[in-house]
């Protein structure tokens, strides 16, 4: 098909789907009514909406409100009002339903529908979702979490929540408590178009249970009293709920506050501290014999720009940004000087995707506000650097509160490159601080523990490197601390998307590996200091789209609190599966000319067989020969691919007859992209003798190497067998895979 033809086919499918889904509004909302019940709210009748003129500024009605940075109008749109919301900063900047205008009661069933659309040629990156959250804590929908999403398409879209509220839910709802409209953060930047929002209620066919803690169960802290302390997290306004007390003092022996002892929570402009909701919760927890960790001193995330900023938003000059350090760290080190066992003085000052080069320094996240105003008046040739807030950060922490142990705290710390580094960092400045004449306690060290946030994936987890992270820090001399314990179920890129909660299965799968995670937590339990869960229940996570905790909704202990609480019978009950078995072939030390013609010194190479067919593929229909070559820089991939016909007429390229290299020389097999990570394809018009490097990566220390080779060949029907149809995708081989030896 040309390409002209193509864009006509897809103006005709968009103007379809535009006719559809402008199907008046009044349709809707008439389904709605026999549906769902009585409309309680209609935004098209909305006076604020409804009275606004063209073109107005939104400033929100009695019903709705905005939420956060962005521009706000009311456009005509299919003869109704729409929302325009366009130049959004941050994708949970939306619209807000106020639930306490509704006037809600008990034992109803009310639906939400949202209805909008964005403009046709609104570029929609991949990942785009529309969703419907709660952004604030009330009842069983703790703090911010995702009700309902969808994939944001030009196609428009139509989200609908249900809920029932139980009474002590609908007490707890106040000015602040909303449903928001928002988008995941691919599209963040995209205008999109509110069209209509109606709220219908109904009588509820059963009132909701309010969810409750069984404190029968085996206290987790209990279970682990001998290995590490066990801890979670909390908030302020949680410790006057009885139940959650009654439940914390149960399975917990340590608390971490979610976010009040972070520096926006206490210090949101100079000179102004505010400890009043963090002396709360410290105060709740020493009187309920809760030890405390202190999270977080010196942040990039989550913190104040008075400390390290311009009144422009500019870096401040290094002098300024020290002296703002080192007041901040005195104030509030000094404030719960005595309370706290331990304090994480510096969070995540190490940048993703850097591989580790021998100077840790070169792996720092540079655009780190604090990095920034430290390398504003350095002087290089004397040696500083923007590096230089950490080391004054542990010292002053140090000395202001001289009891807690302090800690360096990092996420993906169990990646070799981001691994490497801190413990060259601890390194480091532990031994500048040996040397340091302030230091008036010679076998101490500053950097005392190392926090593994581990928040993890069921999809990407690596056992391995966990283990050998472990074994990397505690060479440091450090203790280890596994800080912010979570495991959504499936990928970074993924997880967001799902709408229902984890079946069975898929709690085994996830119970599965909590339950290898503390195997390796007790195998090293002499190194570890405590392990803190990351919440409470799945419905009040930072990341609850995934469902990645111990508990559920409903408070009720999932697959994974049993694992946590016994992993060798848990596994020895649900065995996880055994990990495959990769075929391996060698690699031959040589280096080919890349010249199109097959160099001699590929006879040496061994031939490796790629052609694994799936079930029900014919072996006529392509096969391949390929052949690798290694030297200090490259690897050489040699394939000779036999095929009896060859198509190019998709116009996606991974459509088209192609061979693709996935290389990992990090031996990484995850379900995403990490450095050190490759995929090439080469196509036909080149691939029936392709030869081809690939860079090695000279500062990699793990000299491993996992090559997946994947041959997708696409037949012409007459080569496909009847049950794959025209053109389907006939993969003759998938994947091939081989490994190379140290070198
Ligand atoms: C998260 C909190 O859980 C959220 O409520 C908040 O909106 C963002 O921060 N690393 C950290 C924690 O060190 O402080 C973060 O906590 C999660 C990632």
């Amino acid at each position: 098909m040309t390409s002209k033809m193509s864009r006509k086919l897809l103006a005709w499918v968009c103007c379809l789907a535009l006719v559809l889904t402008s199907w008046p509004l009044a349709a809707i909302a008439a389904e709605d009514d026999e549906d769902s019940g009585t409309v309680i709210y209609r935004m098209q009748e909305d006076p604020g909406i409804s009275g606004a003129d063209e073109g107005a500024a939104f400033s929100g009605t009695d019903y709705l409100t905005n939420s956060g940075g962005g521009t706000r109008s009311i456009v005509t749109y299919n003869g109704g009002r729409s929302i325009y919301l366009a130049d959004r900063t941050a994708d949970f900047y939306g619209v807000d339903i106020k639930l306490s205008a509704l006037n809600l009661s008990p034992g109803t069933e009310y639906t939400f529908t949202v209805h909008g659309h964005v403009d046709e040629e609104a570029v929609l990156p991949g990942g785009s979702l529309i969703v419907f959250s709660n952004p604030n804590p009330f009842g069983p929908y703790g703090q911010y979490q995702w009700l309902v999403n969808q994939p944001l398409t030009k196609d428009g879209f139509s989200l609908e929540y249900k809920a029932v509220f139980s009474a002590a839910t609908i007490a707890q709802i106040g000015a602040q408590s909303y449903f928001r409209i928002q988008t995941s953060s691919q599209a963040s930047t995209v205008p999109i178009y509110i069209d209509n929002i109606t709220v219908t209620a109904r009588p509820a066919d059963e009132e909701p249970a309010d969810p409750e803690w069984d404190l029968t169960l085996d206290s987790l802290h209990e279970v682990y009293k001998d290995f590490f302390l066990f801890g979670n997290i909390a908030s302020p306004h949680q410790v006057d709920d009885e139940e959650f007390v009654a439940m914390f003092t149960h399975h917990y022996s340590v608390v971490t506050a979610e976010n009040h002892m972070k520096p926006e929570a206490l210090s949101p402009s100079k000179g102004v501290y505010n400890f009043a909701n963090a002396d709360k919760l410290v105060d709740w927890a020493l009187e309920n014999g809760i030890k405390v960790h202190g999270h977080a001193l010196i942040w990039h995330s989550q913190t104040s720009p008075w400390l390290n900023r311009n009144a422009e938003g500019q870096p401040l000059t290094r002098e300024e940004a020290q002296a703002n350090l080192f007041e901040y760290i005195d104030n509030v080190a000094g404030h719960f000087q005595g309370k706290l066992i331990s304090w994480d003085v510096v969070n995540e000052a190490f940048a993703d995707g850097v591989s580790f080069n021998g100077n840790w320094k070169d792996s720092l996240r540079k655009n780190s506000p604090w990095y920034l105003a430290y390398a504003n008046g350095a002087d290089e040739e004397a040696g500083e650097s923007g590096a230089d807030y950490i080391y004054d950060a542990f010292v002053r922490a140090r000395q202001a509160d001289p009891d807690a142990t302090l800690y360096y705290n990092d996420y993906n710390e169990e990646l070799p490159s981001k691994r490497d580094a801190i413990a060259a960092m601890v390194e480091d400045l532990n031994a500048r601080w040996a040397e340091d004449s302030r230091n008036t306690e010679p076998d101490r060290l500053l950097i005392e523990g190392i926090g593994m946030q581990s928040h993890h994936f069921t999809d990407s987890l690596s056992l391995e490197n966990v283990e050998n992270a472990i074994k990397r820090y505690i060479e440091t001399g450090a203790v280890i601390t596994v800080s912010e314990l979570d495991i959504p179920y499936g990928s970074y890129s993924n997880f967001e998307s799902r709408t229902a909660p984890l079946n069975q299965q898929e709690q085994v799968i996830q119970a599965q590996k909590y339950a290898q995670l503390f195997q390796i937590y007790r195998k090293y339990a002499d190194s570890i200091e405590r392990v803190t869960i990351w919440g409470i229940a799945d419905p009040y996570s930072w990341r609850s789209a995934g469902y990645p905790l111990l508990f559920d909704r409903q408070h009720a202990a999932k697959e994974a609190y049993y694992a946590v609480i016994d992993p060798d019978g848990y596994l020895a009950e649900n065995p996880p599966p055994p990990p495959p078995v990769l075929p391996e072939a060698s690699a031959m030390r040589g280096s080919p000319v890349i010249d199109a013609e097959k160099d001699e010194i590929w006879a040496i190479a061994p031939e490796i067989n790629v052609n694994k067919r799936p079930d029900g593929q014919t072996a006529d229909a392509a096969s391949a020969v390929v052949r690798t070559l290694w030297d200090e820089d490259y690897l050489y991939v040699y394939a000779e691919i036999t095929d009896t016909e060859l198509n190019n007429d998709s116009p996606n390229p991974w459509e088209q007859d192609s061979i693709e290299v996935f290389m990992s020389e990090t031996v990484h097999r995850g379900a995403e992209y990490r450095v050190g990570d490759g995929q090439y394809r080469v196509n036909q018009s080149s691939f029936f003798c392709l030869a081809a490097r690939f860079d090695l990566d000279p500062n990699l220390t793990d000299r491993n190497i996992f090559l997946n080779l994947f041959v997708n060949i696409f037949t012409l029907s007459s080569n496909s067998n009847a049950s794959t149809g025209n053109k389907s995708q006939l993969t003759v081989s998938s994947p091939g895979m081989l490994e190379m030896y140290k070198f």
